[in-house]
């Protein structure tokens, strides 16, 4: 099985990026089943549900969030209606939503996706290791799914490693998002799990985090608000994670970073030719 992982949508052009590219990476790469994390979809702030469609049109199969995810109201409302999209599992208790859903890939697979956000230097949220736990026992690999696939979304890669190890030979793969800058530690852990501590965004590289590089510099210069964030309008970078998936354990065989487009450096997966 085919799987692909993209990093958090930023602003119109990383929507623009994903909506014209991910229909011909899907055809190229013969893709079972695609994340995307959208929370920074809406000019930087959360994502709309007609982004959400726009984006499931396109070939996702599922938009995990964070922080970002109730950015735009109406998310409160659509979070409850619309099973493909995920905010952080360990959110208190009556938010709207999931962080959590089954999935039928394209091949059959039944894909289990969790969505959880870390702690340090985040929100005062449930301990993200026992809500992961807790959904992965309730949904274990070689049973009820197929695939497993953890968007741990968290600021310290302390906290993305802990959870990588802590879930190895569990899950397909965790992947974390959040801090928009791809890491380069992208392996199969010795459980047989795919492990990178940041995918990477979807977004214009030549920024801050994907917003214009002008005001986070300002304000990191003299700490008076001048203006607002406003994303970062040049190409952007499809930027995430490419996994092949064995389908009679569910771990992975090979894991590889993908990057496409704008400034960063082009790679692509080897194994899929
Ligand atoms: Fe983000
Ligand atoms: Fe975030």
């Amino acid at each position: 099985m085919r799987l692909l992982f993209l990093g958090d949508i930023v602003g119109r052009t990383g929507r623009n990026a994903v909506i014209e590219r991910l229909p011909g990476l899907i055809d190229r790469y013969k893709l079972d089943f695609v994340v995307i994390n959208g929370e920074n979809a809406a000019g930087g702030f959360g994502i709309t549900e007609e982004i959400v469609r726009d984006v499931l049109d396109a070939g996702a199969d599922v938009i995990t969030t964070g922080n970002h995810a109730f950015d735009q109201r109406e998310a409160l409302v659509f979070a409850e209606r619309q099973p493909q999209f995920l905010r952080p599992v360990n959110y208190p208790l009556g938010t709207p939503g999931r962080g959590a859903n089954l999935f039928v890939a394209r091949n059959g697979a039944r894909v289990l996706v969790v969505n959880a956000m870390g702690r340090i230097y985040m929100d005062a949220l449930d301990d993200p290791f026992a809500v992961i736990d807790r959904e992965v026992s309730a949904c274990p690999l070689g049973e009820q799914a197929d695939a497993i696939v953890i968007d741990f979304h968290a600021e310290a890669t302390s906290e993305k490693q802990a959870i990588g190890h802590h879930l190895d030979g569990r899950v397909t793969l965790v992947v974390g998002t959040h801090t928009h800058v791809p890491t380069s530690d992208c392996r199969v852990l010795p459980g047989g799990t795919a492990y990178q501590s940041d995918a990477g965004m979807c977004g214009d590289y030549d920024s801050v985090l994907g917003m214009e590089k002008e005001e986070p510099v300002r304000r990191f210069l003299t700490k008076v608000p001048s203006g607002r964030f406003q994303p970062s309008g040049g190409p952007a970078t499809l930027c995430g994670l490419a996994v092949e998936v064995d389908d009679t354990t569910g771990l992975a065989r090979a894991v590889s970073p993908l990057a496409i487009g704008g400034v960063l450096e082009e790679r692509l997966p080897t194994f899929w030719g």
